[in-house]
């Protein structure tokens, strides 16, 4: 078990690099399967999720070589179509190598995903897509047999905008016969990242950003080398670390256009913030102010991954601030840790309203999921006195080094093993 150290009050200062980003390096890493041959993935953040996923990749019978942070997948050894159920319930986007084990071999054994507990998270989605492509789909105790012995593209309406069931069904696609048009899709930037990872393998996609993607499939898919994209919710992460314990700081490679929500509510809290080519610079006033209501939606709506960082730096603004959680039903388990530390935030169903305190103080506090646990950290800097954040495997997760970053920007935060 390991936890942080966290003594608030140090302005932060300074600058540096974003990660490559989680969401999309996870089902990028599934889509190496496709080309049968090597993978070049650069910028690759060294996360438990990304561990998890080579974990497959091995157990599948491919190769994955790391150096220092390129990452290169052979994907020509694979030889089964099964994956553990240990392997699957450690992440969430175990879900995505469905559609492209499927698209390689024409069948697959998978369980259930895990993943953090934010609420229910079916994959209904992802399952009647594929069967409108043509799987057969039977599900047994929790255990999926699907077999594909010929996929075939077509149009799938999505009933809501799934990031996961559009990355699942874009895989799919790729081995299918003919044209495939996911209908209200997703248009986060990691689905235009995956776009752009399998163009660079030869594959036939458009429209990635947009509500529509379209995949011409059974293209001839051959080597590539890729650079996966910044990761905007670690940038929104510290760019909400700034805004609670004040100071300035320069996120190397951060796009803005990522994240113009995010950024709209931290200028509206009293920040200034810039974005450029080279990254975004956030500087933050003495004592932020509330902000407009923080609904979080599908891209380009304000991202739920961020609502809990977000949160946890108004929690000493002057004034109130109305959160609304519409992604996941049970986003808010960092809410009582939070009132640990002394702040004021009242939760009604999918509602939460922070009343900004003067002071927050250090306390014991233990991360719920990643994001939340990020938030905690968030808060830390900005109370007085130390925090210990325990269970912080959950931020491992996502966060390649989070005390080692913050650290770079004069927090003061320590890792014990304990
Ligand atoms: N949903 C269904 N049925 C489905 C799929 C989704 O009902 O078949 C529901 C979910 O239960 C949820 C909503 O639709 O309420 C949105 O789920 P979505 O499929 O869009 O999310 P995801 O693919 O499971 C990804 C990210 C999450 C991020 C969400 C929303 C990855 C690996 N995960 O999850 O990231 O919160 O999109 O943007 O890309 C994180 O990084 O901390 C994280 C949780």
């Amino acid at each position: 078990m390991s936890r942080f150290l966290v003594e608030g009050g140090h302005p932060l200062s300074g600058e540096v690099p974003v990660q490559g980003a989680k969401n999309s390096v996870l089902p990028i890493l599934a889509a190496t399967l496709l080309n049968g041959g090597v993978t070049e993935l650069r910028g690759c953040p060294r996360l438990r999720d990304v561990d998890a996923s080579v974990e497959i990749l091995r157990y599948l019978g491919c190769d994955a070589v790391w150096q220092e942070d390129v990452l290169t997948v052979d994907t020509s050894g694979l030889c089964r179509w099964d994956i553990a159920d240990t392997l699957m319930r450690e992440m969430r986007s175990s879900a995505i190598f469905l559609g492209a084990i499927l698209a390689r071999c024409g069948q697959a054994e998978l369980t259930y995903p895990g993943g953090c507990e934010l609420g229910p998270r079916p994959i209904d989605l992802h399952i009647s897509g594929l069967r409108q492509l043509g799987a057969e789909i039977e599900e047994e105790g929790g255990a999926l047999h699907c077999r594909a012995p010929a996929l075939r593209g077509r149009d799938i309406v999505l009933s809501l905008p799934s990031v996961g069931a559009t990355e699942n069904l874009m895989l799919a696609a790729c081995g299918a016969e003919g044209v495939t048009r996911i209908v209200n899709a997703a248009r986060e930037p990691e689905i235009v990242d995956l776009q752009n990872y399998l163009r660079a393998c030869g594959a036939e996609v458009s429209g990635a950003g947009t509500d529509q993607v379209s995949v011409t499939g059974k293209r001839p898919l051959h080597d590539c080398t890729y650079t996966v994209m910044p990761d905007r919710i670690a940038a929104a992460t510290y760019l909400c670390a700034a805004a609670s314990a004040g100071g300035e700081v320069r996120l190397l490679g951060a796009r803005e256009r990522h994240l113009s929500t995010v950024t709209a509510a931290l200028r509206e809290a009293g920040c200034t913030v810039t974005g450029d080519s080279g990254g975004i610079t956030c500087r933050a006033p003495e004592r932020l102010r509330s902000v407009s209501p923080v609904r979080t939606a599908p891209y380009p709506g304000f991202p739920t991954d961020a609502q809990s960082v977000l949160m946890a730096a108004l929690l000493r603004s002057r004034g109130t601030t109305v959160f609304e959680e519409n992604i996941f039903t049970s986003r808010y388990r960092h809410v009582d840790e939070l009132i640990r530390m002394g702040g004021s935030i009242q939760v009604s169903g999918r509602v939460a309203v922070v009343t900004g305190v003067e002071r927050l103080h250090g306390a014991c506090v233990r991360s719920t999921d990643l994001r939340g646990g990020a938030a905690l950290c968030v808060a830390a800097l900005a109370a007085e006195g130390v925090s210990h954040v325990e269970n912080i495997s959950h931020i491992d997760r996502g966060y390649e080094d989070l005390a080692r970053d913050l650290e770079s920007l004069g927090a003061k935060i320590l890792r014990e093993e304990t």
